[in-house]
């Protein structure tokens, strides 16, 4: 039998994506990616939304498709809220990015070393799952759905101090891809979790010193941050390949085998 030679990469044109987070950083990138792939875009954010009308516009200008959907990804009924109202408006939403993130430097001195833990995996991982658990019982209708987790390879190295919270927030996303991809193969749906090591982004850049900055790159083997679009390209391999399911696609330059 001859084999045909033939693109079995999925078309994402039209496909409603949300991406958790997208109004600055990584997940901006990855919206754009996103839309730039043909799909239209949700960009969500919770504390500043005028960042999210911001990119939002920017894909618009480009002759994307983006809408923006803000809500506090922590919140159950904010996140039920959400999925009510976008099911209204576009009848589906078929991929989900879960990228938000708490800010690790947003800790403040009164806060209680419990509270801050509370926090961080309120919005990372608890965030995470009240977004997959709502995305999947409509996605599973439609018997087809893509779940990508932006992790971190903080969820496998040893955490210093201020980023335990993070770095165990990080290492649960991995159980709930696993979850969803078996639980999503049934149905058409996949998981998968993206995991970075250091990305240049706004944030990186404004919170870290350039000293600091350094030694963060030092502890790169290829001697180099990865770009926002490194990131973004794995995101959209992982929704376009059917095949890949409940698998971690690590892209930080080494940092995993790293001693
Ligand atoms: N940057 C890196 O070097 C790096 C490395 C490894 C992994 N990562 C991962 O990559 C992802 C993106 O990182 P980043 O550096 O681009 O992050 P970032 O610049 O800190 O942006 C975080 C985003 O999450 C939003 N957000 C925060 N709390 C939220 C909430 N409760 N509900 C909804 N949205 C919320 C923020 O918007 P508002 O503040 O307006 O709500 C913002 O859009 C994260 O998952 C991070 O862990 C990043």
């Amino acid at each position: 039998m001859e084999i045909q030679h033939q693109s079995v990469l999925e078309t994402l044109q039209g496909r409603i994506a949300l991406v958790t987070g997208s109004s600055q950083g990584l997940g901006r990138i990855i919206a754009r990616t996103l839309a730039d792939a043909g799909c239209t875009v949700l960009v969500n954010a919770s504390n500043h939304p005028e960042n999210a009308e911001r990119v939002a516009t920017e894909i618009r200008s480009t002759g994307g498709n983006a809408d923006v959907c803000c809500c506090d990804v922590s919140s159950e009924s904010n996140v039920n809220n959400l999925f009510k109202q976008l099911l209204e408006k576009y009848g589906a939403v078929d991929i989900l990015v879960n990228n938000a993130r708490l800010d690790p430097w947003r800790r403040t001195g009164e806060m209680s070393e419990g509270e801050w833990f509370s926090q961080v995996i309120d919005v990372n991982l608890k965030g995470a799952f009240l977004m997959s658990q709502a995305f999947f019982a409509q996605a599973c209708e439609r018997r087809w759905g893509r779940i990508v987790n932006i992790s971190s390879v903080r969820a496998f190295r040893p955490a210093e101090p201020h980023m335990i919270a993070y770095g165990v927030s990080k290492l649960g996303m991995h159980a709930l891809t696993r979850a969803y991809a078996h639980n999503g193969a049934p149905f058409g749906i996949t998981a998968n979790t993206v995991a970075p090591g250091v990305v240049i982004t706004e944030n990186i850049k404004k919170r870290l010193s350039p000293e600091k900055y350094a030694s963060e790159i030092a502890a790169v083997p290829i001697g180099r941050a990865s770009a926002c679009e490194e990131i973004a390209d794995a995101v959209l391999f992982v929704i376009r390949n059917s095949s890949v399911t409940g698998e971690t696609i690590n892209i930080n330059g080494g940092m995993y085998y790293a001693p």
